[in-house]
């Protein structure tokens, strides 16, 4: 933004009472923090010495600025998960794809507004594993003047579901980066930052949530964890799902939540219970054989009234590989598609791309195996290069970047492995740091493809940039002859973060309207180390609307 503009914005939004625009201010100072979960002690990275971190409020059409600053040892990105960032890419987040790291010591400020969103996101670390710890909720309220399409809740509570380590989280995966063995799973899931009151260090008691008989509450709930997709549960009540990703949804009741990392919903809890307390336990959900952390976190609801004398009642979490509770969750999902809030679906495709997502294994002679365990798309194991690519991409710098990301498998096998045993003999991938590119305004199907390679698994796929509206899913490979027959067009969820069912497909479309370089990767923090990411370079459209602003003069340098 010109800087007079900036300027004007800044005088005009004092009286916000008085204009429809307004300014949010935040500061986040990057820290350490002595903190004591799970009977251990450890020093954490923190915004502002918070954890989980500050949450982030905004209403639509609010321009955000957020003034980072980094005192530890490490470098630091912030990512605004699930913001459009509209032509504003510089304030993205994700390392050495939109921006260079903000190196210790240094400062950047994220200048953003958010346009045609409302509901819940969250923000979080996007370089190595920091994100462990740095993250935190965004909410953004509607329009003021704009009602819920729902009935108001009496409160709101932000719930953030997240995993916690022992030992520190940089240290976990540069040693598994070293050793090409996956890394240690988590120790404990956390609530609002507590394992709960069924943990063994049940001293630290866990995240309670106070209600009153009859009113109604919005959870807005996040899953900041690394590496699990996550059930949630509350006993005794259902939970009316009205928006996720924030996007609203036809509202339906469940009495479970799946939720990968990424992923936001927001779900109104009624009490109806009249009193007592109740337990709420986030617990993993994984149907393969891949080893998960199996500890269930727990928090509790607590009527007004209650006897603290009072036994909690509890409730089982699901299996582990509760496929059919997941899948029928998902099934619940579809866009409200409402006069006001409509389901804008591509309904013609420019780009049908088919995407295998999964793992590989390449060579290694430093590592413990002879081998380390990888993670690709379309056999890419992506390379993070070590300047940012959407300065490179601005400013013409080549070298950087190539723009031949295969737009289908190279190589066609059975892709989900099923019988097992079919994955190809030769499981290794390609490095590269390829981009596919696509111009303005193109419209895209995107199927998401899960390889059996190694071991099925469902894998949260995360696009930056972008919504995008789920319109098919089966298990097994891709079929284009027959499944895009049963595509629904019409209402499918949209979202910014989708799971790939484990050994089988997604499809996904969106319209390529944001200029800018764009990152697509697994949100398991694991397999984005290993390489399971790739981005698309948009190209500007027509005009200064249409085009990437350009950087901000504090832009961070690699
Ligand atoms: Cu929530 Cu690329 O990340």
């Amino acid at each position: 933004m010109e800087n007079w503009v900036r300027v004007l914005l800044l005088v005009v939004c004092l009286f916000p009472a008085m204009v429809e625009c307004r300014v949010r201010n935040y500061t986040f100072h990057v820290v350490m923090k002595n903190t004591t979960r799970l009977c251990s002690s450890k020093p954490i990275v923190t915004v502002n010495r918070r954890f989980p971190g500050p949450t982030l409020y905004a209403r639509e059409d609010d321009n955000v600025l957020v003034k980072v600053t980094n005192h530890v040892k490490y470098n630091v990105t912030i990512h605004w998960h699930g913001i459009r960032q509209l032509r504003t890419g510089w304030s993205d987040g994700p390392a050495y794809i939109t921006q260079c790291p903000i190196q210790p010591g240094q400062s950047y400020t994220y200048n953003f507004t958010v346009t045609g969103q409302r509901g819940t996101l969250l923000w979080h670390a996007h370089i190595s594993w920091l994100r462990a710890t740095l993250h935190g909720g965004i909410v953004i309220l509607p329009k003021r003047g704009v009602p819920y399409p729902f009935p108001k809740p009496d409160e709101e509570v932000v719930v953030i579901l997240g995993e916690w380590w022992k030992s520190d989280t940089e240290v976990v995966i540069n040693q598994a980066t070293q050793s090409g063995v996956a890394p240690n799973v988590s120790d404990a899931h956390t609530i609002n930052g507590h394992p709960g009151p069924l943990s063994p260090c049940s001293s630290q008691g866990g995240f309670k949530l106070q209600v009153e008989s009859g009113k109604t509450y919005m959870l807005r709930i996040i899953n900041a964890a690394l590496n699990e997709e996550l059930f949630f549960k509350v006993a005794g009540h259902n939970l009316t799902v009205v928006e996720v990703d924030a996007t609203y949804t036809k509202p339906f009741t469940t009495d479970t939540l799946l939720i990968t990392p990424g992923q936001t919903t927001n779900a109104l809890l009624t009490a109806d219970r009249g009193s007592g307390k109740y337990l709420v336990a986030a617990s993993p959900f994984m149907d393969s054989i891949v080893a998960v952390d199996n500890m269930t976190a727990t928090a509790t609801v607590h009527y007004s009234g209650t006897l603290s004398s009072t036994t909690t009642t509890i409730t089982q979490p699901p299996p582990q590989n509760a496929t059919p509770i997941a899948n029928k969750f998902i099934n619940s999902l579809l866009s409200l598609n409402s006069k006001l809030y409509p389901a804008k679906v591509p309904l013609t495709v420019d780009h049908n791309l088919l995407f295998t997502v999964g793992l590989g294994v390449n060579p290694c002679a430093t590592c413990v195996n002879g081998s380390k365990v990888v993670a690709a798309i379309n056999n890419v194991s992506f390379v993070m290069p070590t300047f940012s690519l959407l300065q490179a991409h601005y400013f013409n710098i080549s070298g950087i970047f190539t723009t031949d990301f295969p737009g289908n498998p190279p190589i066609i096998f059975n892709y989900s492995g099923n019988p097992p045993g079919t994955s190809p003999a030769n499981m290794n991938t390609m490095n590269g740091t390829r981009l596919y590119r696509l111009p303005y305004n193109a419209t895209v199907e995107l199927v998401l493809q899960d390889t059996g390679i190694i071991a099925p698994e469902n894998h949260p796929i995360h696009l930056h940039g972008f919504n995008f509206f789920q319109v098919g899913r089966g298990l097994g490979n891709f079929n284009p002859n027959k499944d895009p027959k049963n595509f629904n067009l019409v209402d499918p969820v949209e979202r910014n973060t989708i799971g790939v069912p484990s050994g089988g497909w997604t499809a996904i479309r969106f319209t390529a309207d944001n200029p800018g370089v764009w990152f697509l990767h697994c949100h398991l923090e694991v397999h984005t180390t290993w390489g399971l990411k790739m981005a698309f370079l948009v190209d500007n459209g027509k005009g200064p609307n249409e085009s990437l602003l350009p950087p901000p003069s504090d832009l961070p340098t690699c």
